[in-house]
C-alpha cells in the first residue's frame, strides 16, 4: 500500500479532511494530528475497520483503544452515562489532553474496548481534529499512530518512518504542540483514578477533583496498555533520577567510567554539548515536553550503543516526562 503525506497547505485543512473523511467512511484507517501526539483513526463503531488499526499497529488486541469525539452530543453515542462529577472535569479541560473511562455504550463494538464494559473517551483541541471529526460526524478510535512499543508520533515524518506502507494516508499538521499523550482518568471508580500522567498534571487536576488519585503502583492494572513496554527506541535507555544538579554530576561520570564517546546523551542541566552525540532539552518539563519524542527518536536514529537520560522532578508535567522515561528505561541510576 502506497502511504500519501497530505499538508496542510495555505488553503486550510477541507481538501486534506476530505479525503481523510472520505477514506474513514470506506472503513480504512487515517493518521491525524492532535494536541498530544499524532493519532491512527478507523471508525469507532465499525469493527473491521477498527481491526485495521490493530493490524497496522501490531497492537495487542487486549489493548483498548481511545474514542475521540466533537462534540457533547457523541459524547451520549459512546457511553451509558455520564457520572455527574466527571461532568466539572469535562467542563473545565475539554476540548483538550484529558482523555476519561466511563462505561460504555452498547453499540461501541468489543474490538474497540479491548473487550472491557469501559471506554474512554476524548475530546481533542487541535482545528484538524475537530474538523475531522465533525465532518466523518461520528466517534473516532484512535491510538497514538506509531507501531506497538515505539515512541509516539509528534510530527507527521514520526508516523511516516513507522507506518508507511501500512496505512494509506496521513494528515500533516505540523509537530504537536504538548508532544505527550493525553492524561487518562478513570471515574468508574470512587475517587476517580488516573490511569495516566499526561499533558495535564494531577495538580491542575485536583483544582477542579480534589480526592483525585494516583494509581498506585503494585495495584492490578487497570489501563492495559500500561504493562506493555512503551516508548522503546533500539538502544538502551539509561535513566538518571534525581535532583538536577545530582543527576548532571552522575552523568558526567558515567561517561568517564565507560570512556565512552559514543554514548548518546539527553540531558538538560549542567553542560553536555562536548559529547559527540547529545540532545539538549529545556530545563522546564513545559517546554521539555514537546521536543521529548522528537529527541529521542533523533538520538536513536544515529544508532547509539546506548542513550544516557537526565530524569525530571516529578512534579507538574515533569511527572508525565518520567512516567515515560521510566517506561522507556532499561536501567534506572538514583543519584
Ligand atoms: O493523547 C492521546 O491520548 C493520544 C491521541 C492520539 O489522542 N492517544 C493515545 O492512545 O495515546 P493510546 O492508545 O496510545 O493510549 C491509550 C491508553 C492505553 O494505555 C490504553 O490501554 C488505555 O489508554 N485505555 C484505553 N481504553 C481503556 C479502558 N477502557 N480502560 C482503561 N484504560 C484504557
Ligand atoms: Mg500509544
Amino acid at each position: 500500500m502506497k502511504t500519501r503525506l497530505l499538508k496542510i497547505g495555505d488553503n486550510g485543512p477541507e481538501t486534506s479532511v476530505a479525503e481523510a473523511v472520505s477514506l474513514l467512511r470506506r472503513g480504512e484507517v487515517v493518521a491525524f494530528p492532535t494536541e498530544t501526539v499524532y493519532g491512527l483513526g478507523a471508525d469507532a463503531l465499525n469493527a473491521e475497520a477498527v481491526a485495521k488499526i490493530f493490524a497496522a499497529k501490531c497492537r495487542p488486541a487486549d489493548n483498548p483503544l481511545i474514542v475521540h469525539i466533537s462534540n457533547h452530543d457523541q459524547l451520549s453515542a459512546v457511553v451509558d452515562y455520564i457520572p455527574p462529577t466527571a461532568q466539572a472535569l469535562i467542563d473545565r479541560f475539554w476540548p483538550g489532553p484529558l482523555s476519561i473511562v466511563m462505561n460504555k455504550h452498547s453499540q461501541v463494538p468489543d474490538i474497540t474496548t479491548g473487550g472491557l464494559t469501559t471506554v474512554v473517551v476524548r475530546f481533542p483541541q487541535h482545528p484538524v481534529a475537530q474538523l475531522l471529526i465533525s465532518s466523518f460526524d461520528g466517534p473516532i478510535a484512535a491510538p497514538s499512530a506509531n507501531l506497538s512499543g515505539k515512541v509516539s508520533p509528534t510530527t507527521a515524518e514520526h508516523v511516516y518512518q513507522d507506518l508507511a506502507g501500512r496505512i494509506p494516508l496521513i494528515i500533516d499538521g505540523g509537530p504537536a504542540t504538548y508532544g505527550l499523550e493525553s492524561t487518562v482518568v478513570d471515574y468508574t471508580t470512587e475517587p476517580p483514578v488516573i490511569l495516566r500522567p499526561g499533558s495535564i498534571s494531577l495538580e491542575e487536576l485536583r483544582a477542579v477533583i480534589p480526592n483525585i488519585t494516583l494509581e498506585k503502583p503494585g495495584e492490578p492494572i487497570r489501563s492495559p496498555g500500561m504493562k506493555y513496554r512503551h516508548y522503546s527506541p533500539a538502544a538502551p535507555v539509561i535513566l538518571f533520577v534525581g535532583q538536577p544538579t545530582e543527576t548532571a554530576v552522575s552523568l558526567r561520570e558515567y561517561l568517564a567510567d565507560h570512556d565512552n564517546q559514543s554514548c548518546a546523551v539527553l540531558w538538560h542541566t549542567g553542560d553536555f554539548s562536548d559529547t559527540k552525540l547529545q540532545y539538549q532539552l529545556s530545563g522546564d518539563p513545559a517546554l521539555a515536553a514537546p521536543r521529548l519524542f522528537a529527541a529521542v527518536r533523533e538520538l536513536d536514529e544515529q544508532h547509539p550503543p546506548e542513550i544516557l537520560v537526565q530524569g525530571y522532578e516529578s512534579s507538574g508535567l515533569g511527572a508525565a516526562i518520567m512516567n515515560r522515561l521510566q517506561k522507556a528505561a532499561t536501567q534506572v541510576v538514583e543519584c
